[in-house]
């Protein structure tokens, strides 16, 4: 327990399992001194009973990122909880299996604009949504997977973390004169519900145990949590548009 976030509001987005990446953040988020609320995606009863399992109870509001009605009446329905926000953490990506697993060459546009849509768009969407929250300033905080290279079987993932990672620093342009930073955290690879629909998943835990220098455990959330969580804090007051990798130095290696 520290105060890294005493007093601070933070929109969580992005739990459906206690493996989330996002189930860490919330968690940790509390336990630095976080109110936080949880929004959730379609299948909500399942959302709130991981909810129940955090510190301290967290309500859950419901939010698919490309519904522009629930965009719209986003900080309405917050400010039943908390009356500002201080962090707003984008945790959600989704490609069909069409965009992934090796089908790169034949993946169709409607399959790719999805992709694109929930895992890059919805950050400037939830941006603009929460905007209204945080007119003090504040930080999101979004999640990459190193989109400076092509993976195996990433494929149109690969590129919408490309898109995502773009969109995060044109908002950190736009998004200062707010006093609203935007960041991202590049993690390795967690095994999560989005990351083992992956097919060819396992590839990545055999790259990240060969090469991550100070070592990986796909198992553990929590150092990528911990990163979300500094950026979200005042220890990164003039930091934005920046990728933060917490990915055990593979980015610095080479093969
Ligand atoms: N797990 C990894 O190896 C890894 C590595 C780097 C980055 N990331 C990124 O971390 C983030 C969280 O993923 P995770 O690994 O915790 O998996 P996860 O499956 O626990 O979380 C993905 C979330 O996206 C949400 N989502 C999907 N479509 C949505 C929509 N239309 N509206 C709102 N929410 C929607 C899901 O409900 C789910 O909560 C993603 O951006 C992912 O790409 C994951």
């Amino acid at each position: 327990m520290g105060d890294l976030l005493q007093g601070k509001r933070i929109l969580v987005t992005g739990v459906i399992t206690d493996s989330s990446i996002a189930f860490d953040v919330a968690r940790l988020a509390q336990e630095e001194g976080a109110e936080v609320v949880l929004t959730g995606f379609g299948r909500l009863s399942l959302v709130n009973r991981i909810a129940a399992r955090l510190p301290k109870p967290a309500p859950v509001i419901e939010l698919d990122v490309t519904d522009q009605e629930q965009l719209d009446s986003l900080a309405e329905r917050v400010r039943e909880y908390v009356p500002a926000l201080d962090g707003v953490v984008h945790s959600v990506a989704f490609a069909p299996k069409e965009a992934l697993g090796g089908n790169f060459l034949n993946a169709g546009w409607s399959d790719v604009a999805t992709a694109v849509q929930v895992s890059a768009y919805s950050l400037k969407s939830l941006a603009m949504a929460a905007l209204p929250l945080m007119e003090r300033g504040g930080s999101i905080v979004g999640m990459t997977f190193d989109a400076r290279y092509s993976w195996p079987s990433y494929d149109w993932m690969g590129v919408a973390k490309a898109a995502l990672e773009s969109t995060s620093r044109y908002l950190a342009r736009d998004l200062g004169p707010h006093g609203v930073r935007c960041n991202l955290v590049a993690a390795g690879p967690i095994k999560t519900k989005a990351a083992t629909s992956i097919p060819g998943y396992g590839g990545f835990e055999e790259v990240w145990a060969q090469r991550a220098s100070i070592g990986w455990d796909p198992t553990d959330p929590e150092p990528a949590a911990r990163g979300v969580v500094g950026l979200l804090s005042d220890w990164f007051p003039r930091t934005t548009g920046e990728v933060l990798h917490v990915d055990g130095g593979v980015h610095a290696t080479g093969c």
